[in-house]
């Protein structure tokens, strides 16, 4: 009856092909381990950090008074906001659609603010004329800093019709 050794080192050399497999197993496992190990570490390190969202500051700089003649509509495609100039005073509007947040255009040949989206109107105080938007633009808390810049928070929003009178 035939009976079940272990191969010892001597077959083991002899038998290169087995040592070959062995090591590769063992190899594969170890990297297996290795990997999952990295996945694992990389979760933590993702799971651990903080999830910040880095934002611009809310208040812009618009600049000089002089910048914005009696009369004007100024869009600042960065800011998405209006600086308008008429002979109540000056205010700002917030530039995005209250339709979807499609940024808006000031249409000059009109004498308007349209959204190029679905066709929303406003005029310069931002009071919707016509379109699918269900509220008129903001008007956003604006101030004359000490150095007599026009400032804007685009995160406050007041009611209408508050100008700055300067
Ligand atoms: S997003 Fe402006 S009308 Fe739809």
């Amino acid at each position: 009856m035939p009976t079940m050794t272990t191969p010892t080192q001597t077959d083991r050399l002899e038998t290169g092909y087995e040592l070959d497999r062995r090591e590769f197993f063992t190899k594969l496992g170890l990297g297996s381990l290795g990997l999952a190990s990295a996945g694992a570490l990389a979760f933590y390190y993702r799971y651990l950090s903080p999830s910040v969202l880095f934002e611009p500051s809310p208040i812009v700089n618009a600049g000089p008074l002089d910048r914005y003649p009696a009369g004007s509509v100024t869009l600042d495609v960065d800011s998405a906001i209006y600086l308008v100039h008429i002979a109540e005073g000056y205010f700002s509007l917030s530039a995005i659609c209250t339709h979807l947040g499609c940024m808006t255009a000031w249409k000059p040949e009109l004498n308007m603010i349209a959204c190029p989206c679905h066709g929303s109107r406003f005029n310069r105080e931002g009071q919707k004329l016509a379109g699918p938007a269900p509220k008129p633009l903001p008007w956003l808390k604006t101030w004359l800093s000490d150095d007599g810049e026009l400032m804007v928070d685009r995160s406050v929003t007041i009611p209408q019709l508050q100008f700055l009178r300067v």
